[in-house]
């Protein structure tokens, strides 16, 4: 059986949950193992993974590259700028001739049309290592992280401060699959895709909140979650900048969150502009875990994808 994972409703609530249960049963029976020991079962011996980068990375790229070691298999990066993709050659072709040669292709680019019609074209799996559009690895680290510190998501209150994005939009498909309350708080301008919101609101019982004012984002928080101003592909513009910094996560906004409220962030970070250092470096962040945690839900997304889950 193969699976792509484009976005979380892909797997829906059941294979979510069957997914991070995975991570975290694989997490712990790896204590005090070196980080390229291969797991004892070696579920994905022989496997190999092909990696296109149509855009930079660290943690995709190398979580992905040691989870398919742990799992037994091997991976191939494909840097779009050396492959004749990054000539012209089209998607359709790249997923026909790729498929005859590894087991699963994961894609970072732009536009999330291309990761569709590579998984439309492909006869393994495709998994979305980011788009313009969404970031659903991210967040079953995101996912793991809160679970592991605080027990299950269901019924909990994450935070958004800053951009609409790509990783708000897969926070706020996992609340509306999950059964959480995301309330985002963006200025004018830069709201998550309002297909995105409405989806969530036709599949889940919880509709995302959208409002102006990080304080009520915030408001009694198990969480709180920012990213990056400029994205990837976007232009640096001070008229974007200016917009964003009332919603810059500081100490004094998480005063609002609960008591023992997380922050995340998926990395890279730009401290002083959408975190204080203060609160990225503080306590309450779960940062490291949350990198680290790519591994481990990687891992759980792969074996998904064979239909080992
Ligand atoms: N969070 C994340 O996707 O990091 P990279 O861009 O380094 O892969
Ligand atoms: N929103 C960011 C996430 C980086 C991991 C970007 O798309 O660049």
């Amino acid at each position: 059986m193969t699976r792509s994972f484009l976005d979380l409703a892909d797997a829906g609530p059941d294979g979510l949950r069957a997914m991070l249960a995975e991570a975290q049963r694989r997490k712990e029976a790896r204590v005090g193992w070196p980080k390229g020991k291969v797991d004892a079962d070696a579920p994905l011996a022989g496997h190999t993974l092909a990696m296109i980068f149509e855009k930079n990375s660290t943690r995709t790229r190398v979580s992905f590259d040691m989870a398919m070691r742990q799992l037994g298999g091997s991976t191939i990066i494909m840097e779009a700028g050396s492959t004749q993709l990054g000539r012209g050659e089209t998607v359709s072709d790249t997923a026909k001739v790729l498929s005859r040669y590894i087991d699963a292709i994961m894609i970072r680019t732009d536009d999330h049309a291309k990761a569709v019609e590579l998984a439309a074209e492909a006869s393994v799996p495709v998994i979305n290592g980011l788009t313009d559009r969404s970031h659903p690895c991210q967040i079953m680290a995101d996912l793991l992280t809160f679970i592991e510190r605080r027990g299950p998501v269901e019924g909990s209150r994450w935070a958004w401060l800053g951009d609409g994005n790509n990783v708000l939009h897969s926070i706020i498909e996992a609340g509306s699959l999950l059964g959480f309350d995301v309330a985002a708080a963006t200025p004018e301008g830069y709201d998550p895709d309002p297909e995105i919101v409405e989806a969530a609101r036709r599949v889940g019982n919880r509709p995302p909140i959208l409002t102006r004012d990080p304080d009520e984002a915030v408001a009694g928080a198990d969480i709180v979650v920012t990213d990056t101003w400029i994205s990837m592909g976007q232009d640096h513009a001070d008229q974007k900048l200016a917009a964003m910094g009332p919603y810059q996560v500081t100490e004094q906004l998480m005063q609002g969150a609960k008591a023992d409220g997380l922050f995340l962030h998926c990395l890279p970070a730009h401290r002083g502009e959408e975190v204080a250092d203060s609160v990225i470096d503080g306590p309450r962040s779960a940062i490291w875990d949350e990198a680290e945690n790519r591994l481990h839900a990687q891992k759980a997304i792969l074996l998904w994808c064979f239909g080992k889950i």
